[in-house]
């Protein structure tokens, strides 16, 4: 069995004495936005604790992540979604639960809120979120069935009177601006380019690196709690026409452009397979419904991330596309 960083209560407790800040257990901290949130809270000098599988610890695809939490100081926990014994007591030494499960997982976190219960310390949960405003949203299947399940999560956490955060960071850069939103593309296009709907819905994209330093700066704060902390930036907000045009500048070419029509797309994500219907059923979600942006963030519900913390210097859309030039 590889070695595991242990640290006693006691040092712990010493630690976050010391940094003043909360002690963060990171759930789904392998996966693909974790270990941005793993890295944001290492980095910030959270005493920060991710629970790992053991079959992940086992596994060569996950050693190069595991081996930068333990560069990073990040402590590993053994532990499982199905090991409730085992989450409790992971929770018994932290303060701030992050989830970042992935969207099979998503209504098996009412493992975690039990886990939650049970232990009777966590000071705040963030669930698995980092995309749409699940409550305010007019998607389509298999989008709306993911959303529905984040929902659920929220009410459920709610309904026990967690204290929470839910981020909502809209687009990751490099599932979707690399691509100009383009499924199945691996860079942007410099030919031709699809354009859901009429292209001017405005969409909202961060980088991933940035989805973890705006969401641990919220860990601690009193302005987040309770609250939806929204990733959106105007620097990184833009229409598929917009984006396409701005993308056409930097190459200086001109793309040929296929508009593709609501009922056509929904069409068009009926009879794909999975997961290209997952992917097409955001687009449509963000590009046609403008879901990102089609609502006003209001202080009873919700706090910009840019507004609350001007000292980020987050990636804007344009210098994110430059690196493909
Ligand atoms: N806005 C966007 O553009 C965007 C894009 C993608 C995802 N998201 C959202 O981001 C969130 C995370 O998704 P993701 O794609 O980053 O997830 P992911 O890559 O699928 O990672 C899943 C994580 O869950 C862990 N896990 C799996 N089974 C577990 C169990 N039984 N117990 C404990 N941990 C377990 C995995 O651990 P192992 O390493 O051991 O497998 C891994 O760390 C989701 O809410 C998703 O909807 C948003």
């Amino acid at each position: 069995m590889p070695e595991i960083q242990v640290c006693s209560i006691i040092n712990q407790k010493n630690m976050a004495a010391a940094t003043g800040k909360s002690k963060i257990l990171i759930i789904g901290g392998t996966g693909y936005i974790g270990k941005f949130i793993v890295k944001a809270s290492a980095t910030a000098g959270h005493p920060t604790f991710a629970l790992i599988r053991e079959t992940s610890i086992l596994s060569p695809a996950k050693a190069p992540i595991i081996q930068a939490f333990k560069s990073s100081g990040v402590f590993l926990v053994h532990g499982d979604l199905n090991d409730h014994e085992g989450l409790v007591k992971a929770m018994k030494q932290v303060d701030v639960v992050i989830s970042a499960v992935g969207k099979d997982l998503l209504p098996e976190q009412t493992k975690i809120i039990a886990a939650i219960k049970d232990a009777g310390n966590i000071k705040r949960f963030f669930p698995s979120e980092f995309g749409n405003d699940v409550d305010r949203v007019h998607a389509v299947d298999p989008a709306k069935s993911m959303f529905g399940a984040k929902s659920m999560i929220r009410r459920a956490v709610e309904a026990e009177g967690i204290p929470y955060t839910y981020v909502c960071s809209n687009f990751f850069a490099d599932r979707f601006l690399k691509t100009l939103g383009q499924p199945g593309a691996m860079a942007p296009p410099r030919d031709k380019v699809v354009i859901f709907g009429d292209g001017n819905s405005k969409a909202v994209f961060i980088e991933e690196t940035d989805v973890g330093t705006y969401t641990i700066k919220g860990v601690d704060d009193p302005r987040t709690l309770n609250k939806i902390l929204y990733i959106r930036p105007t620097s990184n907000m833009g229409s598929l026409n917009d984006i396409v045009s701005l993308w056409e500048k930097k190459i200086g070419k001109t793309l040929e452009r296929t508009y593709v029509s609501e009922e056509q797309l929904i069409e068009n994500i009926q009879e794909a397979g999975f997961p290209r219907n997952v992917v097409l059923s955001l687009c449509h979600s963000a590009f046609v419904k403008g879901d990102h942006t089609n609502f006003e963030i209001e202080s009873s519900f919700g706090v910009e991330a840019s507004e609350l913390y001007p000292d980020v210097k987050n990636t804007t859309v344009s210098e994110y596309l430059d690196q493909f030039v």
